[in-house]
């Protein structure tokens, strides 16, 4: 199992979800209503599969515990801080992991 914690500061938001390992971080957060997408991406989202870059998340803690950055992730994130993820794009294998949503 593993216990993400999605975060946002300026929404007042701190979500903590149970998972199963091999869960993908987008519809994690999708399934438990955490709101990840700013006006634009609710607007213009891909739908989990790469190619918005709209679904970014910043990874607080817990990055051990994820899957490795893809090509596409290096591609559309290569100006972003190394911490930043697509959600879509990340698989949650295990432990404690801390995203803040709308980085
Ligand atoms: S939803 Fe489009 S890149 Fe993740």
């Amino acid at each position: 199992m593993a216990n993400i914690t999605f975060i946002n500061e300026k929404q007042g938001l701190k979500q903590e979800v149970i998972a199963a390992n091999g869960a993908n971080l987008r519809e994690q957060a999708m399934q438990n209503q955490v709101d990840l997408y700013t006006l634009k991406g609710k607007l213009t989202n891909c739908g989990g599969y790469g190619q918005c870059g709209t679904c970014v998340v910043e990874v607080l803690s817990g990055a051990a515990g994820l899957s490795e950055r893809t090509e596409t992730e290096n591609r559309k994130l290569k100006k972003k801080p190394d911490n930043y993820r697509l959600a879509c794009q990340t698989v949650v294998n295990s432990g404690d992991v801390t995203v803040r949503v709308k980085p």
